[in-house]
């Protein structure tokens, strides 16, 4: 089978081109730039014709959209591309597997809630709440595909880092390690997500053909709860970073475009008893993450 991954130079594109690596499937792999020596062919998705093309050319019958809009700031003034990466595009992509009777599997996100005061874990069928223009859009991005008619695969995952790209973990590593004292939120709480974890439950969704029968929406981050307060306090006990007074506070001490979600918790129930999925400790996953950064 022909598998297509798009955005593949970001976080998760990138942990979907090594968890891929000895697939009995064949991966394309591309994004809207092309980075030397890593084997990336130029697909914008914004462009339904290019998709067509590259979907008839090369037999997919299965497209992992990894590609976003995925700065949640710019997002609040950036309303109309942002529109038009997170829900027109993945509506592009969804007609195109459509028209072969393929499968799309896309990435949502935990900030399509968030609106009300929730306290328990966000289960799949809970009505989106979104705060701001990201979540906003990529709630639109769910409906569009599943308006469409294709078989879909929608993981809503939250507060992703990896290796690759920019991320929250790579700002305090260097941040924690550079600064005497720093404040972090303790009053927005989620759940962190590797996304070497989530490429891997991907990849094994698909290539055990366990999508079949199950198309819908799914819950995936790590296991357990934290706030970005102690998410910060994690990532510096284990670099070893102990000169940097950590401090809590409140989101409102750091004027931001856009209000996040207080509590974003996803339920993951679905995602476990569905594909038979064990999901790593948010902890456990740092570990490896940040011992593999400070080795590279
Ligand atoms: N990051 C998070 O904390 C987080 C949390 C929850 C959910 N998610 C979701 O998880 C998914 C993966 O996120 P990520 O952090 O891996 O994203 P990422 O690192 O920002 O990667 C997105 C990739 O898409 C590419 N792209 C942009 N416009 C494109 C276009 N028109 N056509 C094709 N590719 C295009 C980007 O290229 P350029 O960089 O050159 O623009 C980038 O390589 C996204 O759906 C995101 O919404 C992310």
């Amino acid at each position: 089978m022909n598998i297509l991954v798009t955005g593949a130079n970001g976080q998760l594109g990138n942990e979907m081109r090594i968890v891929s690596k000895n697939s009995q499937d064949r991966y394309i792999f591309t994004d809207v730039v092309e980075v030397e020596g890593q084997g990336t062919t130029i697909l914008d998705i914004t462009n339904l014709d290019a998709i067509r093309k590259m979907v008839s050319d090369n037999d997919v019958k299965v497209i992992v959209n990894c590609a976003a809009y995925t700065n949640v700031d710019k997002a609040e003034t950036d309303q109309d591309f942002c529109e038009l990466l997170n829900a027109k595009a993945p509506e592009n992509l969804a007609i195109a597997m459509k028209e072969v009777g393929g499968l799309l599997v896309h990435i949502s996100t935990d900030y399509v809630f968030g609106g009300d005061p929730y306290n328990t874990p966000c289960k799949e069928e809970q009505k989106g709440t979104p705060t701001g223009v990201y979540g906003l859009t990529k709630l639109h991005g769910e409906n569009n595909i599943q308006k469409t008619g294709v078989d879909y695969l929608i993981f809503r995952t939250a507060w992703l880092y990896s290796e690759f790209g920019k991320n929250f973990v790579k700002t305090m590593l260097n941040l924690t390690s550079t600064k005497p004292q720093l404040k972090v939120v303790f009053d927005q709480v989620g759940t962190p997500t590797y996304a070497y974890d989530l490429a891997k439950a991907i990849f094994d969704i698909i290539e055990n053909r366990k999508f079949e029968g199950n198309t819908g929406i799914y819950h995936y981050s790590n296991e357990g709860v934290c706030s970005w307060y102690d998410f910060t306090k994690m990532i510096a006990e284990i670099a070893g970073n102990t000169s940097c007074d950590i401090q809590p506070c409140h989101s409102d001490e750091f004027p931001s475009p856009v209000k996040r979600p207080s509590y974003s918790v996803l339920d993951k129930t679905k995602v476990k008893e569905t594909f038979g999925i064990i999901v790593p400790y948010w902890t456990d996953s740092l570990k490896i993450c940040i011992k593999n950064l400070l080795k590279a």
